[in-house]
């Protein structure tokens, strides 16, 4: 597909007629920016979802974001989140609220018998992390980390020739993911501590879960062998415990094709995240990055987390001419239920899993987020956070009683 045409159905996509029976209607906690583009905008061309309401603190901000994105309930004032969960409609919850708070929502939203799916990162700790996967495990109820950019065809190539062994073992990677500075404002929840903020929970948590997804084989899920450095800058005195950008250096277990990890090799990895990073030439965002250096070889992919906007993977065999691959769609005869379109964005690939797995069928595309995976990024971003000296996010007041 030409890329206007692919730019324009990816901000507005055309909607899909709906199914006759078993569509899905999902609840979203709160009016986030974020829900747009990662739920109302993938729902509408998924045959099998419908977004049937939303819950904000504030009736009138409900109703405002329910209107502008053709929501027909909304829910507000102190009981608006529970009314919203006990909507007997409402099969699925997805849960962008701040990091402080997705503990407790996700928790009440499984307890009242819903599916959850929740933004990354998971919660303020690994530990909430781990109780949430229990309650939806004992629940019979999927509970899936947003991790959308797993489930693009471009990195799900990617992954696949780093496993292939084409270029070997993976030696080094590093990872850059950078908000445009003046994106956020100094107010902006990414910056109050109270609500789980910081540029290592927010573009962090990518970089983290970016550095561990691709170095590990499909059975490993590995922490830190160790951190070897990790600087974090606060924005400002008042919120001191908050980073505006964090830089870290650390040693991952390398993967061994049978199960556990190879103690005597690791992998040498760095990330950077910013939510407030110089634009290039004072007029360009960055976009993200992740570049492998392997024993035969290097793989560059770029924009690895929005890649249906622009990306490209190149390899560079040694010795050897460098090729580059983009991969929009999964292609046919992949054996994936759904081909996909140039334009379905990271977050409708995540629908089309999320929708399947409820539903009890296989994607085809062998790829999800899974509970331990989930609780070891959480892990790493605390590990990362004690190592800077700020120290762990709050662990959440709520004590739930099941
Ligand atoms: C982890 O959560 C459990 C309850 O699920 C609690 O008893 C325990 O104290 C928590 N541990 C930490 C380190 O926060
Ligand atoms: C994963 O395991 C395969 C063997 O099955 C191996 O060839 C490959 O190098 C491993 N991937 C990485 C990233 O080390
Ligand atoms: C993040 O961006 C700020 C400018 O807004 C810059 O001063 C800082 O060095 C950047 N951090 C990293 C780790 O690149």
């Amino acid at each position: 597909m030409n890329p206007i045409l692919r730019l324009y159905f990816y901000a507005y996509p055309p909607s899909a007629p709906k199914a006759d029976v078993g569509v899905l209607r999902f609840g979203i906690l709160g009016a986030a920016a974020i829900a747009p583009p990662a739920l109302v905008l993938p729902a509408l061309s998924h045959p099998e979802t419908i977004v049937h309401a939303v819950a904000a603190r504030d009736l009138g901000r409900a109703k405002a974001f329910a209107k502008k994105h053709g929501i027909p309930v909304a829910y507000g004032g102190p009981s608006g989140y529970q009314e919203l969960i006990d909507d007997p409609e409402i099969d699925v919850i997805y849960n962008p609220l701040p990091n402080s708070l997705h503990y407790e929502w996700t928790m009440k939203a499984l307890s009242a018998g819903k599916h959850v799916l929740l933004e990354k990162p998971a919660a303020n700790t690994a530990n909430e992390t781990r109780a949430m996967f229990a309650l939806a495990k004992k629940k019979n109820l999927v509970l899936l980390e947003a991790f959308h950019y797993r489930f693009h065809p471009s990195n799900i190539r990617l992954k696949a020739i780093l496993d292939s062994g084409e270029l070997g073992a993976i030696k080094s990677v590093e990872t850059f993911l950078g908000a445009p500075k003046g994106m956020f404002a100094k107010d902006d929840i990414r910056y109050d501590y109270s609500l789980g903020g910081g540029a290592l929970m927010d573009t962090g948590c990518y970089t983290v879960n970016a550095l561990r997804h691709f170095t590990s084989n499909s059975t490993t899920h590995p922490t830190p062998t160790s951190i070897s450095s990790a600087q974090a800058v606060p924005p400002a005195s008042d919120n001191a415990k908050v980073d505006q950008s964090t830089t870290a250096h650390i040693f991952l277990p390398a993967p061994s094709s049978s199960g556990p990890s190879n103690p005597d090799a690791s992998i040498s990895a760095s990330l950077i995240c910013n939510t407030s990073h110089p634009l290039k030439y004072g007029i360009f965002p960055m976009f993200p990055t992740i570049n492998f250096e392997l024993e035969g070889g290097s793989v560059e992919m770029y924009n690895f987390v929005q890649p249906t906007m622009y990306h490209y993977i190149t390899v560079r065999p040694k010795g050897e001419e460098a090729r580059t691959e983009k991969a929009y769609t999964f292609g046919k005869g992949k054996g994936v239920k759904s081909e996909g379109e140039d334009w379905w964005s990271t977050y409708r690939y995540q629908l089309e899993v999320f929708v399947d797995r409820v539903k009890g069928r296989d994607s085809g595309t062998g790829t999800w987020v899974e509970e331990e995976d989930s609780v070891a990024n959480m892990a790493w971003i605390e590990a990362i956070y004690e190592k800077t000296g700020l120290g762990s996010r709050l662990a959440s007041k709520y004590v739930h009683h099941e």
